[in-house]
């Protein structure tokens, strides 16, 4: 009854009204003009204020066809004062852990939900590739299994059961594809890549979560060969529509349609532009009015079928009937939003995700403080050996802000909340050590040194609309007091915490940096606290990895806790006083330098010459690595098949031993490795994972079962397949090559 009932409504409309149900128009700048005279059919950053006027003047309008609401919840709701701010997508890749992935976009949903919201533009991914890119904290890295493997989960969770449960939100697969693949890291370049590339690395998680269900895809800003994505015709016909018989809904992203006509210079007016985007594909249009006009002049002068238009609007109207919107238009609701928002259950779910995102980088036995304390003593702090004194120091130890990251109701971009989070609902790593320390222990603090300035444009800067930007952020001059302050609390204290990192200023959507060190005073910090001789933990809080100097490279302990969320603190300060364990792995490389870019682990083999005469080529730590406070041992791998057909499956097994004195959860990783093969490929690849929790002295045997259907390449012609031939299974805890074990299988031709 759906297509049926659709077919009716489409039957009623106007051309106008169709053209109008194609925009999603930004409801900050007033909401009438948008419903009375665009017939827009969705609105985005909407104030529940805002959503309900919309409602009202769409319920006066001849057909009262209800709005959508979009919004971007990508890691909680962002702009809802007291929701729920989860680690940010990478801090969720760290835990590798999809079900739990899946938990926290269960209960983002119920929060969203709550308040009117029914569209999140989430999950991201893009691909991780030059670490210099302003919005690597919203993707899951830089493996495209990985990214899979977790946003199929985050697909999950986000519409639930059905998308007649009125806690299912849509969610939306972005940036489609190849957005990352960016030049010098900056945001939203032309993106230099060839079909076969996009097909070998960037397509894969798209496919997956479109076979997933996800409803809503996004398309990016870059252009590909000349061509914007917005009318990238053989993307989004042939591969998206064709190949993968995708039925789900395409928003464009911010002005996208306008950008061809003032920005890239493709098409001389907005009929063309509009033409030329419904053509390819489009089906919702963010933020560009003048589509309305647009769209109507070109079907006026033949550039455009009614049908064309039709087809989009069928795929809209049908979400808004499968949403039930016309029943229940699931407006804000006040007595859900006191129910689940920012409540209890949330909040445990929060810290468990934080507490997983943490990993633990390099420990020479520094941590656990004192051997690691227990948990439950007075007033619910861990129990000690005897007083002791921690220096909690370093310009990220207590901004609130920067540990939430971007989109958290922090970035400027909702002008109709209050700044951030509620602090109450927040624990910074000062916060957190100093709830969880033992009674008789003293925490004491020095921020030690600023990241940023802020100060007039030195350039006289413009934003890209043409308004002159009053003021920039730079760097922070060097402030000896403020390192002097730190040195003194370090000298004072038995353990000694520096948390240092980016700033919320440096990150997100055209927030590129040309480099990845430490800004401000920083490494001057870090250099003097090194020079105390106190074992030196080095807690980095960054939105992506940063390159570290040697003063943190050679510092007794370092953790890298990406953007954790509102009980990030609590949760690093529970991992260093041993409370709980480190589980995290990376789900990205951290680089030497900055002019190391790319590092990722899974880049085509070595041609000759690929190396830097003055740098090593291996990263400074490797995708897939972690400590944990115990050590696991990899033995005895072994292949019960090593003559496969190419439709059959691999099986190993292999052992895994904790030889420590504290509990593990091993992330055992799976890469192939096709020795030949008919084009330049990756010299290993992802395949599977798995979580492994082992006891102290326990051990394990492993078996593994590998389809070779997930052995393939993508070959000359650009088809996916498998080579038979020589491959090798590589068993381990992360993607160095030291770290893993290897046998060889035969796939038979
Ligand atoms: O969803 C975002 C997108 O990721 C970047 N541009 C703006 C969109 C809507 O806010």
């Amino acid at each position: 009854p759906v297509a049926d009932r659709v077919t009716d409504l489409l039957g009623r409309m106007t051309l106008p009204e169709k053209v109008g149900q194609m925009l999603q128009l930004n409801a900050k700048e007033g909401v009438r003009h948008l419903v009375e005279d665009l017939h827009a059919g969705s609105i985005l950053h909407a104030s529940p204020e805002r959503v309900l006027e919309a409602a009202a003047l769409t319920a006066e309008t001849r057909l009262r066809i209800p709005l959508l609401v979009a919004e971007d919840c990508i890691h909680g709701h962002s702009f809802w004062e007291g929701a729920t701010i989860y680690p940010t997508q990478l801090g969720m890749a760290a835990t590798w852990d999809a079900g739990l992935v899946e938990r926290i976009a269960r209960a983002t949903a119920v929060e969203v939900a709550a308040t009117g919201v029914h569209w999140t533009f989430s999950p991201v991914l893009c691909i991780t590739r030059d670490l210099r890119w302003g919005r690597v904290s919203e993707t899951f890295g830089e493996d495209p299994h990985l990214i899979g493997e977790l946003a199929s989960a985050m697909v999950r969770g986000y519409q639930g059961d059905g998308l007649d449960d009125p806690t299912a939100i849509l969610a939306c697969a972005k940036h489609f594809a190849g957005y990352s693949e960016t030049q010098g890291g900056r945001d939203a370049s032309e993106a230099d890549i060839s079909r076969r590339k996009l097909r070998s690395w960037f397509l894969p998680p798209f496919e997956r979560v479109a076979a997933e269900g996800c409803r809503t895809f996004m398309l990016g800003y870059q252009s590909m060969d000349g061509v914007p994505i917005t009318v990238n015709e053989w993307l989004l016909g042939e591969v998206l529509r064709g190949e993968w018989g995708y039925t789900g809904t395409l928003v464009t992203d911010w002005d996208n349609v306008g950008r061809m006509v003032w920005e890239q210079k493709i098409y001389a007016d907005y009929a063309q532009a509009s033409a030329a985007a419904v053509r390819a594909g489009n089906d919702m249009v963010m933020t560009t009015a003048k589509f309305f006009e647009g769209a109507q002049e070109a079907v006026a002068e033949g550039m455009l079928t009614e049908a064309e238009i039709d087809a989009a609007v069928r795929r809209i109207l049908t979400l808004k009937f499968e949403l039930g919107l016309f029943e229940n238009p699931r407006h804000p609701d006040p007595a859900r939003q006191a129910a689940y928002i920012g409540g209890s259950a949330h909040a445990a779910l929060n810290l468990e995700a934080a507490r997983r995102s943490l990993v633990l980088l390099t420990n020479d036995g520094t941590l656990p403080f004192a051997g690691g304390l227990e948990g439950g003593g007075a007033e619910g702090r861990a129990m000690g050996p005897g007083p002791r004194t921690v220096a909690v120091v370093g310009p990220n130890a207590d901004d609130a802000q920067t540990q939430l990251g971007d989109w958290a109701g922090s970035s400027g971009q909702a002008d109709w909340l209050p700044d951030g989070q509620p602090r109450a609902m927040i624990r910074t790593v000062l916060d957190g050590f100093r709830e969880k320390v033992p009674a008789d222990w003293t925490v004491s603090y020095a921020p030690g040194a600023r990241i940023l300035d802020v100060g007039p444009d030195p350039e006289g800067a413009f934003f890209p609309d043409g308004q002159p930007r009053p003021e920039v952020v730079v760097p922070a001059a060097p402030d000896p007091v403020l390192i002097a302050e730190a040195v003194a609390a370090a000298e004072g204290a038995d353990h000694v915490v520096a948390v240092v990192g980016d700033r919320i200023e440096l990150i997100g959507e055209g927030k590129s940096t040309a480099t990845l060190e430490l800004v401000g005073d920083q490494v001057a910090l870090l250099d003097a606290l090194a020079a105390t001789g106190k074992p030196l933990v080095v807690v980095v809080i960054s939105s992506k990895p940063l390159v570290l100097p040697p003063s943190a490279l050679g510092a007794a302990a370092i953790v890298y806790a990406a953007n954790p969320g509102m009980l990030g603190g609590t949760a690093v300060a529970e991992l260093l006083l041993g409370l709980i364990e480190p589980t995290g792995r990376l789900p990205l490389s951290f680089a030497r330098h900055a002019g190391q870019q790319p590092t990722y682990y899974n880049q085509v083999r070595g041609q000759h010459g690929t190396r830097y005469a003055d740098l090593t080529q291996s990263p400074a730590f490797a995708f897939g690595e972690g400590l944990s406070y115990t050590t696991v041992t990899y033995t005895g791998l072994e292949l019960l098949t090593g003559v496969v057909e190419p439709d059959g499956t691999v099986r190993a097994r292999v052992t895994l031993t904790n030889t420590g004195s504290r509990p593990a959860l091993e992330t055992l990783q799976v890469y192939v490795s096709d020795t030949v093969t008919s084009v330049t490929w990756a010299e290993k690849e992802l395949k599977q994972y798995e979580q492994v929790a082992l006891e102290p002295g326990e051990s394990r045997q492993v078996s593994i079962e590998l389809p070779v259907s997930v052995c393939t390449l993508v070959d000359a012609r650009g088809h996916r397949v498998v080579e038979p031939g020589r491959f090798e299974l590589l068993v381990g805890p992360s993607s160095r090559d030291e770290a893993l074990l290897r046998a060889e299988f035969t796939v038979k031709g």
